[in-house]
């Protein structure tokens, strides 16, 4: 039988106290509303419809392609927010997932137990629920004396025995399609918030005599429902933890994993090793034995193997094998560091490719410039790239060796195995195999220091 998904993404988040709609609020650097996707795509739904109000277009953006989506203008609850998806969805022979979007926790594995359950019960409905130590704010399960599920009461609309029980409403449930679309049309605003409750259906189901149920999640953590900044860190905490211990298994080693933050889509080599205080973001990989020293930090950089990075920054950059980064480096978007180059101690490259084995040691700004393969940077050398309108490239091809303290004053092209001069000041091109001298010569003024307030004689 075909699946269906039905995301409720509709909601401001009142308590998250934000301009940002609740749903995308970011945990391990994806929004909430795409892990709950994710998860739901482990089920393979036929067709998703994602309820959208708050802020549509903003949500519809994030899930543009990869979803049907329904408009609830006014948020009138739950059932309301089901209701919306009626014309997408209302005639189809299946089974549905309703599922809230603030539940970033939740595995698509607990989803397809979700559906086994459902279907080998043969059930109506069925509500993927967990036991609670603190059932506060969560919708509580109420069963009768035979253990079976009779009805859901939210917190608000709770009495006292009501509010004692603690297995609680993930907020996420499986329906036989049709069924849940025509007890919709049964439910009202006839409680303590005036909305319409999806969570009304299950009774409306037990009073028409059909089979409901609960599937209990082992792990209560997944059912985390982030209604303010509070549950957001422990959201973020959890995934961490969970992200941690993949890569822990894949073989990676870590001095210290509570405090290394890694995105979700991160990748990492076996046998690599991430110390702690390093933040791996975005889209960033890394390769095999490479090392990540404390306090780095990469966001959307593809490192390969056996790089050492210490102590640096890395953003939409490319880094081969075998290269050495920091301590303090800073590459920034769109640069290569081909293999085997060193980049050291405040150096920043930008929008630059060095060549391979090429050395940029210490105290070094290295802009829009295209640099051949065995170059030495000598300390202080500065790429001229910006003359506050435009940028300008530098072209420095093989075997270059680049004294200290040179500026270089883009546009310029030097050729292979040219030299030069500490001190330079290159505006000119400068042909292969020259020595370029760009710098005031030297006079000395004999005797001359002894005329001077500094000098012992005058003390
Ligand atoms: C809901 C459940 C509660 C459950 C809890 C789990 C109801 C009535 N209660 O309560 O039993 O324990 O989730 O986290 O369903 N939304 C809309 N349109 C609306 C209202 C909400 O799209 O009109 C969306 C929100 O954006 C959110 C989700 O539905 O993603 C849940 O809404 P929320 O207000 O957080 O429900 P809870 O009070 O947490
Ligand atoms: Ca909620």
């Amino acid at each position: 039988m075909a699946n269906y998904a039905i995301i409720l993404a509709a909601g401001k988040g009142t308590r998250m106290k934000s301009d940002l709609p609740k749903v995308l609020h970011k945990v391990a650097g994806i929004t909430m509303l795409e892990h709950v996707k994710r998860a739901v795509d482990a089920m393979e739904p036929a067709k998703t419809v994602t309820i959208v109000g708050h802020k549509a277009e903003l949500v519809q953006s994030v899930l543009e392609g990869q979803s049907d989506f329904a408009l609830q203008s006014e948020q009138l609850g739950t059932g309301h927010a089901v209701m919306m998806a009626e014309a997408a969805l209302a005639g189809l022979e299946g089974q549905t997932l309703v599922i809230a979007g603030d539940t970033p926790l939740i595995t698509g594995e607990s989803l397809k137990n979700l559906i086994n359950f459902h279907v080998s019960h043969k059930n109506v409905a069925t509500i993927l629920t967990a036991q609670a130590d603190n059932p506060f704010g969560y919708g509580r399960i109420i069963r009768n004396a035979d253990g079976e599920v009779i009805k859901i009461v939210e917190q608000k609309d709770a009495n006292d025995f009501e509010k004692q029980v603690k297995e609680i409403n993930t907020g996420t449930y499986l329906f036989d399609n049709k069924r849940l679309f025509e007890a919709l049309k049964d439910i009202n605003t006839d409680n303590a918030q005036g909305e319409y409750y999806l969570t009304d259906v299950i009774s409306i189901f037990r009073q028409a005599g059909e089979k409901v149920g609960a599937y209990i999640l082992r792990d209560f953590d997944e059912s985390l429902g982030v209604n303010d900044r509070i549950a957001l860190a422990t959201a973020e905490s959890v995934m961490r933890k969970r992200i941690n211990a993949y890569h822990m298994l894949n073989g990676v080693t870590f001095t210290n994993p509570e405090a290394t933050y890694i995105d979700v889509d991160v990748e990492i080599g076996a046998e690599a090793l991430i110390e702690a205080n390093v933040v791996l973001k975005g889209k960033t990989s890394i390769g095999e034995r490479t090392v990540v020293t404390n306090g780095s930090r990469l966001r959307d950089a593809q490192i390969a193997a056996d790089v050492v990075i210490t102590n640096s920054d890395i953003e939409e950059s490319i880094v081969e094998n075998g290269v050495t980064v920091g301590p303090y480096a800073h590459i920034r978007p769109g640069s290569v560091l081909k293999k085997d180059v060193h980049v050291g101690n405040f150096v920043e490259v930008k929008g630059s490719t060095l060549g391979e084995n090429t050395k940029a040691g210490h105290l070094t700004y290295i802009g829009n410039a295209t640099v051949g393969s065995n170059v030495n940077f000598g300390a202080g050398t500065i790429t001229v790239n910006y003359d506050g309108q435009n940028k300008y490239p530098t072209i420095v091809g093989n075997n270059v060796f680049i004294g200290s303290n040179s500026t270089i004053i883009a546009p310029v092209e030097v050729g292979d195995n040219a030299l030069l001069a500490a001190g330079s000041v290159t505006t000119k091109n400068v042909p292969a195999d020259a020595v370029a001298i760009g710098r005031c010569r030297q006079e000395n003024k004999e005797g001359y220091a002894k005329r001077l307030p500094h000098h012992p004689d005058k003390k």
